[in-house]
């Protein structure tokens, strides 16, 4: 008889959610991370300090900035940077625990060390082969370099590296307008680095909605991060990062104290022992799956950032309740269609659905319903207006196939429409439903209204 029900590889939001729901189902589960903590790359390296760093950084920004205009004044805090990394820590430290928590709570066991797979049906852990009838992989990902990039974690970094810098830079270089680099960026700015991004593509946030993107550049150069877009990286030596200008082929350099790569992120799979047991693989590292997060071997799952899909905890999280649902015989299954991205700047941004630029090239006839903050009481009154709510919704049925927020809570405020859209709802179904005021959510009510009749303050 195996040892356990099922063994799960790697405790990030997949993993150790993957766990949780197992053993809800009563299945007998073991956890194996190598990591000295739960929680994987979210809690410990990604999600949680990152948003740590941006609500310290957020305040400090708002004394400077907009205390005095409310009446209140003083001395504008300056920074402890020390203490600030503490604050951080204390938070990774916090969630981290919590999970351990939960782990007992539920009778999961967790077997500390690195996972490798030497046989279907088998885990080895250190000297000690483990067997279950599920194993499941949710090792996660690691930052992706680029050729003829050394980091160092000092000078140049990534993430990791750049949540724990041992002081604040005076200059920064980021390279890649993605989600991580515009996080961090914006850590940095505000804490009065000079920070400068550059982006290979000629907008920020590849794939996010046009409209939202050039807002965004606008308001992140407001605060101060200057751009280089259409540059492609090709190469770092020390602080000093020399691209190629993509419309003219001409180079150019930029040299600063820290540079940090944000150009993506990869699938963690090396050293699993997946091309000895044969396991398919798909494109860019992922591991291949079919809809219950099957791979072609028996009884092994996979799920997370190390298979295709967003990068996203929640889409992890997502995936592993579903693959436990499957492990216990019952039907998991995960919406792609309908999982909310967000990036947790000042404003916030945040979107589900399609994008416009999506509906056209599917020559899918739409309608947008449009409103700005600039009419939203509660926005002005935290010097958050500048921003809008835009929902897209098929012309003929009224069906809402997409949303985009640039403004404040935009990260909370996407979630009515990811439930109206798991509804089916209709862009009239937000718009005839009674929102409280004044709350910043009155901005999504007034952009469904402006797929019908109007909206109000507008
Ligand atoms: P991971 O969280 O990467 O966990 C995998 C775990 O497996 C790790 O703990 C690792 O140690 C362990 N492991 C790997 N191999 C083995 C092995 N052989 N044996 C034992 N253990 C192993 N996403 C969001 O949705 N919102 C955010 O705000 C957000 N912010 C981010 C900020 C940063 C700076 C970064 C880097 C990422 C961020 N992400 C965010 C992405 C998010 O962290 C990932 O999508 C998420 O962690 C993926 O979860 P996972 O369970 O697939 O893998
Ligand atoms: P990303 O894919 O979001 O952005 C990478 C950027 O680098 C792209 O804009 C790309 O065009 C650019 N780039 C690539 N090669 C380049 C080159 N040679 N020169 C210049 N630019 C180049 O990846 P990022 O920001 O590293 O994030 C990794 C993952 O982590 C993402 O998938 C994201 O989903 C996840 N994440 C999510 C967060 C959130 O949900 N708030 C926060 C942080 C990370």
């Amino acid at each position: 008889m195996a040892d356990f029900d099922a063994i799960i590889l790697g405790a990030g939001p997949g993993g150790y959610v993957c766990a949780i729901r197992a053993a809800q189902l009563g299945l007998n589960v073991a956890v194996v991370e190598g990591r000295e903590t739960l929680g994987g790359t979210c809690l410990n390296v990604g999600c949680i300090p990152s948003k740590a760093l941006l609500n310290a950084t957020h305040q400090l920004h708002e004394a400077h900035e907009n205390f005095a205009k409310m009446g209140l004044m003083g001395p504008a805090p300056t920074v402890d940077w020390g203490q600030m990394q503490a604050y951080k820590q204390d938070v990774v430290n916090g969630n981290t625990k919590g999970i351990e928590f939960l782990f007992k709570k539920n009778k999961i066991t967790w077997l500390k060390g690195w996972g490798t797979l030497p046989a279907p049906g088998q885990v080895k852990v250190g000297d000690d082969i483990h067997t279950a009838k599920h194993i499941v992989i949710a090792t996660g990902s690691e930052p992706a370099t680029l050729p003829g990039v050394t980091i160092d974690e000092k000078t140049v970094v990534t993430s990791t590296g750049a949540l724990t810098l041992p002081s604040i830079p005076k200059s920064m270089v980021v390279i890649g307008a993605g989600v991580i680099g515009l996080e961090m960026g914006s850590v940095y700015a505000r804490l009065g680095t000079k920070v400068t991004v550059v982006e290979y593509l000629d907008a920020i946030t590849p794939g996010m909605d046009g409209e939202v993107a050039k807002t965004f550049q606008r308001i992140l150069t407001k605060q101060g991060l200057t751009f280089v877009l259409g540059a492609a990286v090709q190469k770092v030596e020390g602080g000093t990062v020399t691209y190629k200008l993509r419309k003219d082929d001409s180079l150019a350099s930029l040299t600063a104290d820290v540079v940090l790569l944000a150009t993506g992120r990869k699938p963690y799979t090396a050293g699993l022992g997946l091309d000895l047991l044969g396991v398919e693989m798909g494109p860019r590292g992922t591991i291949k799956t079919d809809d219950h997060f099957r791979t072609n071997i028996a009884g092994l799952y996979a799920i997370g950032d190390a298979i295709a899909g967003p990068m996203l905890a929640h889409k992890a999280e997502d995936e592993g309740m579903a693959a436990a649902e499957v492990m216990a015989g019952r039907s998991g299954h995960v919406n792609y269609g309908v999982i909310p991205g967000v990036i947790y700047t000042t404003p916030e941004v945040a979107n589900v659905g399609a994008t416009e630029e999506q509906l056209k090239d599917q020559g899918r006839a739409y309608k947008v319903g449009k409103f700005p903050f600039m009419g939203n009481a509660r926005a002005k009154a935290v010097f958050q207006a500048d921003g809008f709510v835009k929902i897209l919704a098929d012309a003929a049925t009224d069906r809402i196939l997409g949303a985009h927020i640039i403004g404040p809570s935009a990260g909370d405020l996407i979630h009515e429409v990811c439930v109206a859209m798991e509804f089916g709802a209709s862009a009239q179904d937000l718009a005839l439903t009674c929102h409280a005021h004044p709350t910043y959510s009155e901005a999504v009510r007034e952009a469904a209204l402006a797929c019908g009749d109007g909206a109000i303050h507008a």
